[in-house]
C-alpha cells in the first residue's frame, strides 16, 4: 500500500496538491488565513475559492457591495465584493459560505491585494441586526464582559485566543527541548499548598471521598513528588483561589505554569530558566504572524509601539536581581527623597503591597526584576532557608525564595528551594501546626510529602508562572479578565 501523503498525491489535481491547507488531503473548509497570507497559486491566474465565515461589516453602495468576512484563523478580514442582490440578506453577525473568484483587488485599497469576487453567497445562519449585540463601533471591556460567549468574536479577543494557544506551543516545545517533561497533577486535592486557607472546598456529593477534599491552589506538592523519580518536570493546568480580591491581576480559576527541579542547590538555575524561557518565548512571537497580528490587535499605533518596546527589553538579560531586604530600603529610601508615597509604608516583615510592586518593577528598574530571600514569617511552610549574605533588621530570618515583578502586572512568578531535611521540615510544619500523620485517611495530612525527604531526598527547587498574567504582559492587556475567554473573579462566574 502506498504511504498516504504519496497516495494523495496521485489521487488529487495538482492544483489541490499545492493549496495552503496545513495537510494536503484536509477535508475542512479552506480559512481566510491561508488566502491572505500565500502567494498567488499560479502568477496571473484567478483561482475559484470558497470560504466559510461570519460577516463583519456590509458596505452597500450603489451597484455594487462589499462584505468583510472573518473566520477566527486571523485578525484581518476578507473583502469579498458582491452584487447588491447578493448582498441583501447580510448583516454582520450572520455565517456565510461564499464561493467566488480570489484576484487581484480592482481598487486596491486597503490592505489586501487581493479580493473575493463572489459568485454564490449562502447565508449559513442569519443574525437579526436588531437583535445582535455586537456592534461596529467600540465596545467597552466592561460591557463585552456581559457577552462572554460572544466576546471571542471581537478581533482582539480572537487574537488573545491565539496567542494563549500559540504561547502553549512554544513553552511545550522549549521545556521538552530542555528535557523537561509535562505532568499532568490533579484538580482535586487533600492540602492547602500555600497555606492560605483560601481553597475552595469540594462538599457534594456528601462524604464522597471519606474525608474533605478541595481544589488545588497549586500543583507544587504533587509536582515535588514526581521531581523524586524525573528530576525535571513541569504542568499547566487550572487553579483555583477563593481570595476575595477584586483586581485586575486575579482571577478564581487561572492557570499556572509550574516547574520542579532535583538536584540544584541554589535559586540560579531556576533564574536562568525563566529568562530563557521569556526569550524563546519572545523570539518565537516576534518573529512570527501572530506577533505582527498581536501588535495590530494592541489599540492603536502608540501601544503597538509600547508593546514592541516591552518584548525588545525582555531580551536583555541578565534581569535586575534584589533582595527583599534591599528592596525596602530602597522604597524607604525613596520615601524619604520624596521620589515616592505610598498608602502602605514599606516595613521589614510585611508583605510587599501592589504599590511597591508597581514602584520597584517600574520606576526603579523599568524591567522585570527578581526580589529574593523573603521573611520566613511571609512564605509557605515549604521554603529552605536562605543563604543570603544581606544583614536583616535584628536578625530576622529569611527563605531561599523570589518573586519576578514586571511592570504593569507586578507578580508574575513566585518560586524557591524547598527544605529538602526531614528533621527541619517536620519542625517547622509542626511548629504552623500542620497534620503530619501517616499520609493515610487523615484529615490533610502531609505525612506523604514529608516522607519524600525520608527516601532518596535531594535539594530541589521550582516555580510557578500566573499564566494568565503572562498573557496579559506579552498582549499589553490591561485586565487579567480579557485574558481568559470565560474569567471567574471574586462574585462573578458567568456562564
Ligand atoms: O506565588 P504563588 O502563590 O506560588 C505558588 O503557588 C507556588 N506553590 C508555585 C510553585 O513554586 N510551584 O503563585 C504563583 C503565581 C503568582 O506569581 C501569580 O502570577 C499567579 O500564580 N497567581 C494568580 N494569577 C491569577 N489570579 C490569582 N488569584 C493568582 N494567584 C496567584
Ligand atoms: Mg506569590
Amino acid at each position: 500500500m502506498l504511504p498516504l501523503r504519496a497516495a494523495a498525491r496521485r489521487i488529487l489535481p495538482r492544483s489541490f496538491q499545492t493549496c495552503h491547507y496545513s495537510s494536503s488531503i484536509s477535508t475542512f473548509p479552506r480559512t481566510i488565513s491561508s488566502l491572505l497570507h500565500s502567494p498567488p497559486s499560479d502568477e496571473g491566474a484567478n483561482e475559484t475559492v470558497t470560504i466559510t465565515g461570519w460577516v463583519r461589516s456590509v458596505r452597500r453602495m450603489k451597484n455594487v457591495s462589499f462584505a468583510h468576512v472573518s473566520d477566527g484563523s486571523t485578525i484581518h478580514p476578507l473583502q469579498a465584493v458582491l452584487t447588491k442582490e447578493q448582498s441583501e440578506d447580510l448583516s454582520m453577525g450572520a455565517s456565510v459560505k461564499i464561493t467566488g473568484e480570489w484576484k487581484e483587488s480592482v481598487g486596491g485599497k486597503g490592505q489586501q491585494s487581493r479580493e473575493l469576487l463572489a459568485e454564490k453567497v449562502e447565508v449559513l445562519g442569519e443574525a437579526d441586526p436588531l437583535t445582535y449585540p455586537l456592534q461596529k463601533k467600540y465596545q467597552t471591556p466592561e460591557f463585552l464582559r456581559t457577552l462572554l460567549h460572544l466576546r471571542p468574536r471581537i478581533l482582539a479577543n480572537t487574537n488573545l485566543l491565539h496567542l494563549r494557544s500559540g504561547i502553549i506551543s512554544t513553552l511545550t516545545a522549549f521545556f521538552a527541548e530542555n528535557s523537561f517533561i509535562q505532568c499532568h497533577t490533579p484538580i482535586i486535592t487533600s492540602s492547602d499548598c500555600e497555606g492560605g486557607g483560601e481553597v475552595f472546598a469540594i462538599t457534594r456529593p456528601e462524604s464522597f471521598f471519606k474525608t474533605p477534599k478541595y481544589l488545588t491552589v497549586s500543583s507544587q506538592l504533587h509536582l515535588e513528588a514526581l521531581a523524586t523519580a524525573v528530576p525535571r518536570v513541569w504542568t499547566l493546568g487550572p487553579t483555583f483561589r477563593a481570595d476575595k480580591s477584586d483586581t485586575t491581576r486575579h482571577l478564581s480559576e487561572f492557570y499556572m505554569l509550574e516547574v520542579e527541579a532535583a538536584f540544584i542547590d541554589t535559586l540560579d538555575p531556576l533564574i536562568a530558566l525563566i529568562e530563557d524561557m521569556v526569550a524563546t518565548l519572545i523570539r518565537s512571537i516576534s518573529a512570527s504572524r501572530l506577533g505582527k497580528e498581536t501588535l495590530s490587535a494592541a489599540g492603536g499605533e502608540d501601544k503597538a509601539k509600547e508593546l514592541e518596546e516591552r518584548w525588545k527589553g525582555l531580551l536583555e538579560r541578565p534581569w535586575s536581581r534584589i533582595t527583599y531586604t534591599e528592596a525596602i530600603s530602597r522604597l524607604n529610601s525613596a520615601v524619604e527623597q520624596k521620589d515616592a508615597q505610598f498608602v502602605f509604608p514599606p516595613v521589614w516583615g510585611a508583605g510587599l503591597q501592589a504599590e511597591h510592586e508597581r514602584f520597584l518593577a517600574q520606576t526603579v528598574f523599568d524591567g522585570p526584576v527578581f526580589v529574593t530571600d523573603y521573611p520566613k514569617s511571609l512564605k509557605p511552610f515549604y521554603m529552605l532557608p536562605s543563604t543570603s549574605t544581606t544583614p536583616t533588621p535584628e536578625g530576622g530570618e529569611t527563605v531561599a525564595c523570589f518573586d519576578l515583578l514586571v511592570p504593569a502586572v507586578g507578580e508574575l512568578i513566585g518560586g524557591s528551594l524547598r527544605e529538602h531535611r526531614y528533621n527541619e521540615l517536620l519542625a517547622e510544619m509542626q511548629r504552623r501546626g500542620m497534620a503530619v500523620g501517616d499520609g493515610g485517611e487523615d484529615e490533610g495530612s502531609l505525612g506523604w510529602y514529608l516522607e519524600l525527604r525520608k527516601w532518596g531526598s535531594v535539594k530541589h527547587g521550582g516555580f510557578g508562572l500566573g499564566f494568565d498574567r503572562l498573557v496579559c504582559y506579552l498582549a499589553g492587556v490591561e485586565n487579567i479578565r480579557e485574558a481568559v475567554a470565560f474569567p471567574r473573579w471574586y462574585g462573578r462566574c458567568d456562564l
